[in-house]
């Protein structure tokens, strides 16, 4: 049966005057699905995340990070319950909006907390930028999500993919090794992290000799070993993570490369892979927005309580899902739990400082922590702190326009 228009003309007026509204709320992109969501009930927080392939166990520290921040708020958002959706995001970038839409149109979320690969990343940016839905990035590192297309509901609890590298380079020369080989996975992690190495270290005096590279996911190192022994650059330096950089250590030890040509890397190379990678990791340098040795009250408490709680070690991924929850919880407070107050939302996420176990932060004007970057080295599993890399490094947020 046909719906019909109601036959009192005031009513029907009011009908035809609604639909003429969300017509045109429609044609100007405002429809957005949150603005016709009840801000009672619970919160509705999708994760997207990778929980299968290379990056698996990173996706599950991210959420276990974010459960315990708020679980420590007694499972509540600014006063709301809170009712949680998840989707495997694979890590497969041909799939990022259309998974992205299963929480935002599918699932009605609030909050879209996600993901780890950048070229998933991009996928999200576009769901967020065109829905308006609130994007909390408490990973991936790709650059337009806070340089030019950065937008006021997406907010990064990570770093930028060219932050940890960019204090990479003079840490090398200062080492005294003035000719380099780069080598990573072939896409926007690897490409930016490269970009920052090459600033920080060509800038310092160094050399880059070769660049060496192979797909996401792929783990076929030998070859590219194999060059790295002919070539005889004084160190490599490198982007790898998750289950792909325990292979690469490894591999570094087999082919006979550790010991004889240093290896340093932004410090993903080296989190939550150290079980994994063994004593082939002893040695490898790197710098990170956190490291495990943090000597701090607030560190050592998280570690102890995140332990507990997940009968695991956490690591930098935990503790970027932990910040992420962090931030959050301000904001929420702030609006005492209606999210939908857009802007007392994110005027108090971007006014916010986050006791974070990496040391504090703060949101830069991109949405993007302002940090401090260790120098670490692997010793006995831990990587362990060895001096302060850059202070309080922002990203240059180039190109974004709030
Ligand atoms: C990324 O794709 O942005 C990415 C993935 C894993 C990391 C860091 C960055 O550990």
């Amino acid at each position: 049966m046909t719906q019909r228009p109601p036959s009192n003309p005031a009513s029907r007026r009011l009908v035809l005057s609604r639909s003429a509204a969300l017509i045109g709320a429609a044609s100007t992109g405002l429809l957005l699905p949150e603005i016709v969501r009840a801000q009672s009930g619970k919160v509705r927080v999708g994760f997207m995340l990778p929980y299968t392939g290379t990056f698996a166990q990173l996706g599950v520290a991210i959420e276990n990070g974010f459960r315990m921040a708020i679980n420590e708020q007694g499972g509540k958002l600014g006063g709301r319950e809170i009712e949680y959706f998840k989707v495997d995001d694979e890590s497969e970038p041909s799939k990022g909006i259309e998974n992205a839409n299963k929480l935002v149109q599918r699932d009605k979320v609030d909050v879209l907390v996600g993901t780890v690969h950048s070229g998933v990343q991009m996928g999200i940016q576009k769901v967020a930028r065109d829905s308006g839905v609130l994007s909390l990035i408490p990973n991936a590192g790709v650059h337009a999500a806070t340089r030019g297309l950065c937008a006021p509901n997406v907010f990064r609890t990570s770093f930028t993919n060219s932050q940890p590298t960019r204090a990479l380079g003079q840490v090398m020369m200062a080492r005294g090794h003035k000719k380099a080989v780069w080598i990573t996975w072939k896409y926007a992690a690897g490409d930016e992290a490269f970009e920052g190495f090459k600033e920080s270290y060509t800038a310092a005096g160094g050399t880059i000799i070769k660049e060496l590279g192979l797909p996401f996911p792929q783990v076929e190192f030998q070859a590219l070993l194999t060059e790295i022994a002919a070539l005889k650059p004084d160190a490599v330096a490198c982007f790898f993570a998750g289950g792909g950089a325990a292979k690469f250590i490894r591999d570094y030890a087999a082919a006979g490369l550790k010991g004889k040509i240093p290896l340093y890397g932004s410090g993903f190379l080296t989190e939550g892979v150290l079980d994994a990678a063994g004593p082939a990791a002893d040695g490898i340098i790197t710098t990170m927005h956190y490291s495990d040795s943090l000597d701090t009250p607030r560190n050592k408490k998280f570690r102890l309580d995140y332990a507990k709680a997940y009968k695991a070690q956490p690591d930098v991924y935990a503790v970027q899902g932990y910040d992420t929850g962090l931030l959050l919880i301000q904001g929420a407070n702030a609006v005492k739990g209606d999210l939908s107050s857009k802007p007392a939302l994110y005027k108090a996420m971007e006014g916010a400082t986050i006791d974070s176990p990496r040391g504090k932060w703060t949101m830069s004007k991109a949405h993007n922590p302002v940090q401090d970057i260790y120098l670490r080295v692997v010793e006995n599993k831990e990587n362990k702190v060895i001096g302060i890399a850059a202070k309080a490094l922002a990203d240059s947020g180039a190109g974004c326009k709030m």
